[in-house]
Order: structure tokens, then C-alpha cells, then sequence
């Protein structure tokens, strides 16, 4: 099996799988029981808490664990929007973020917010000019991805941070879902507010991820009931969940030295797409993760390419299907000023670090026999 859709999840590692059956069997106990068992499981937590903050270089209790991506994502904007509703009701974001962002941003809409939504260029990035025109004095927050997961542009983290860093009323808000162990992101360095991380992007395990929430930053909660995760997040916590998490951060910190041999496989796969002319390559040349390279064949269906791929035991995707209006266009493509023949013909390869070379090299090898084969049956 060539797994080449590592953006949309990815395989846990052995050793994750490992440490969550240990946790889920040995501490099996409620963290807030107050007999040993659930002492022992309350140790784990705080335990994993550090490591997760050490990884991060952060403070434990700036770290809230929750379900994943679009929990964080939806607990940090809908959470300071509804805290902070009086300070002010206007929130920035861009056109190309996940569903998870637009869609809650959407929904506070219809609550009575105001939101300005950033146009990208061609590549897919914001301009930090247009974010100081968007800026007012009743912003509370700013809420942009690191980077994208269709076409995988990084966005100018730092320079958005030191611009908020003078609107200290606009908190900033990170998705760091496709970052994380690919890109690095100094959360101190970039002025972040807060930021998401989801488990199952980095060989960890579905229903699993975190937010970190700046010191003094304060969050209306989501979840009401028991207190946990400082009365942010309340819910029995998933120990063994967590410590499956930690156990990804930190397999994926230490793999992130071998996210170079990632990046050679990209150059190797674009050079390689670059030799089609019926391929239209969509990732940026610049500014971009190693593991993202998205490309359209103009003409071809793409679930008609990935059907074709998957007789070869080859995995890809097109974009994720609840991102865009109409059902086959992608709407971060078209955001990007792509044309529609372009932008309903995306597909996407995402790597790991468990990708080899052969594996691209099978890639481009059947790709080029996809192509030929279905071009000859379209005409
Ligand atoms: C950039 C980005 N943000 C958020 C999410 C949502 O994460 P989860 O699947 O953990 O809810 C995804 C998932 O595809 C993503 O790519």
C-alpha cells in the first residue's frame, strides 16, 4: 500500500497504538476520583500535560485537551467571541481556511458578529497590508491557518503576530493542524494567542488534540458540567487519548529532522509533474509545507484519477469534500485565482515521514499511465 493521504489522516504509529492500550488499561481510573486509581490516572494527565507543554515550550496550564482539530478550532473563536462579545464584535479570517474556522466563524455571523474575511493571492497568502486596513477597534480576534491543507501555502505567522502585537484587543488565533511537526511555529515569538493541534494528523489517534491557550487569555466555555480542563473544557478526560497524543507530539518532533528527505520527495514529485503538460501544478513554489503537493489535470475527473490509482494500491485525494460551495469545485483553489477547469481537477498528495522514494517514484510511474490511459478514453 502506497498511503499518500496523509493530510486527511494518518496511519498511528506502533508506539502510539502501544502507549494508549498501557494508559487505557492500567489507568483506567477517573482522574477527579479521589482513591488511588484515580489518583494514578490524574498523575498520567499532569505528567502528559508537561511533556505536551515542554514540547510546545509553554506552560502546562496553557494547554486544554480536546477532541481534535475542529473542537479547537471552534472552541477558540466561538470561545472568544462569546467571552469577549462586549469588547467587541468583529472577527478577521481568510477565504482559505479550514471548514472548521469558516464555518464557526459563519455561525457567529449569525449571532450578530461581524467577520472580514481576507482574500489570498496566488500562492495562497494573505497581505499583511489588508490586514492592517481590516484591523478596527472593535476586533477581538484574528483567526489565520499555519498552513493550508489543500495546496499547503504557509502563511506569514510571524508577521501577523508582530502587526496584532500593537491591537493587544485582537487576540490571534492559529490553526496549526497541518503544521505541527512539519513546519516550526514559536508560539512566544509570534505573539500567539491561541492554537490548535489534532492527533490523528500526526500518526496519533482520532479524537485526540489540544489547544493552547495563552496565560490570561480567557475562553467562554463550550462544554459546561464536572471543570475539567480549567472549566474550559469539561468532560471525564480521555487519559488514555492524551497520553497517545504526547506520545505523537513527540515521535513527530523527533521526525521532524527527516522532514528534509520529505521536502527532497516534493522537489522529486513537482520536477517530475512539471514534465506533463496536461498537469497544472496548484502548490506554491514558495512558501510552502514539505508534505502538501496538489495539481490538477484539467479535463479529468480526479475521483476518476484516484479510482484509477487505487488499482495500483495507491493512495491520494482531492480536496476535502466539505470545503468548497459547489460540490466539485474547490473553493481554495478559485480562492487562489485558479480557473474552474483547474479548480474542479485538484487533487492532492500528502506525505509523512514514513514515505519513501519508491513510493513517489510508483506515484509518478502509474500517475503518467492514469493520465495517458484515461486521456485516450476522454478524446
Ligand atoms: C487545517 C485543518 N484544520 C482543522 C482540521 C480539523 O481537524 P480534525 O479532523 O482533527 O477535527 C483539519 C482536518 O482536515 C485541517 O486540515
Amino acid at each position: 500500500m502506497i498511503y499518500l493521504d496523509n493530510s486527511a489522516t494518518t496511519q498511528p504509529d506502533r508506539q502510539v497504538l502501544d502507549s494508549y492500550t498501557k494508559a487505557a488499561t492500567q489507568f483506567f481510573g477517573n482522574p477527579s476520583s479521589i482513591h488511588g486509581i484515580g489518583m494514578d490516572a490524574e498523575r498520567l494527565l499532569r505528567k502528559s500535560r508537561e511533556q505536551a507543554a515542554s514540547i510546545l515550550e509553554v506552560n502546562p496550564h496553557e494547554i486544554i485537551f480536546t477532541s481534535g482539530g475542529t473542537e479547537g478550532n471552534n472552541l477558540a473563536i466561538k470561545g472568544i467571541a462569546l467571552q469577549h462579545k462586549n469588547r467587541g464584535k468583529h472577527i478577521i479570517t481568510s477565504t482559505t481556511e479550514h471548514p472548521s474556522v469558516l464555518e464557526a466563524c459563519q455561525g457567529l455571523e449569525t449571532l450578530g458578529f461581524e467577520v472580514s474575511y481576507l482574500e489570498v493571492d496566488q500562492s495562497g497568502i494573505i497581505n499583511i497590508e489588508t490586514l492592517k486596513q481590516e484591523i478596527r477597534e472593535d476586533t477581538i480576534l484574528v483567526t489565520i491557518m499555519h498552513v493550508n491543507n489543500e495546496i499547503g501555502s504557509i502563511q506569514p505567522i510571524k508577521e501577523i503576530g508582530e502587526t496584532l502585537k500593537q491591537y493587544p484587543k485582537a487576540l490571534f488565533h492559529v490553526d496549526h493542524v497541518q503544521g505541527f511537526g512539519k513546519v516550526d511555529l514559536d508560539f512566544n515569538h509570534c505573539h500567539i494567542d491561541l492554537c490548535t493541534i489534532s492527533g490523528h494528523k500526526i500518526h496519533g489517534l482520532k479524537g485526540t488534540g489540544l489547544l493552547y491557550v495563552r496565560n490570561g487569555v480567557r475562553l467562554y466555555s463550550l462544554a459546561h458540567g464536572g471543570g475539567q480542563e480549567r472549566s474550559i473544557r469539561s468532560g471525564t478526560e480521555n487519559v488514555a487519548g492524551i497520553v497517545a497524543l504526547v506520545k505523537a507530539m513527540r515521535i513527530a518532533k523527533e521526525q521532524q529532522s527527516n522532514i528534509k528527505t520529505v521536502d527532497i520527495l516534493h522537489r522529486k514529485l513537482i520536477d517530475h509533474l512539471e514534465g506533463n503538460k496536461r498537469i497544472v501544478i496548484n502548490t506554491p513554489k514558495e512558501k510552502k509545507a514539505p508534505h502538501i503537493v496538489n495539481f490538477s489535470v484539467p479535463g479529468l475527473k480526479p475521483e476518476v484519477v484516484i479510482h484509477a490509482l487505487e488499482q495500483y494500491d495507491i493512495y491520494i485525494s482531492t480536496k476535502s469534500a466539505c470545503s468548497s460551495k459547489s460540490s466539485d469545485e474547490s473553493a481554495v483553489l478559485i480562492a487562489c485565482g485558479k480557473d474552474r477547469n483547474v479548480a474542479i481537477s485538484g487533487l492532492r498528495v500528502s506525505m509523512s515521514y514514513h514515505t519513501s522514494e519508491q513510493d513517489i517514484d510508483f506515484l509518478c510511474k502509474k500517475l503518467d499511465v492514469v493520465i495517458k490511459n484515461l486521456g485516450k478514453v476522454m478524446g
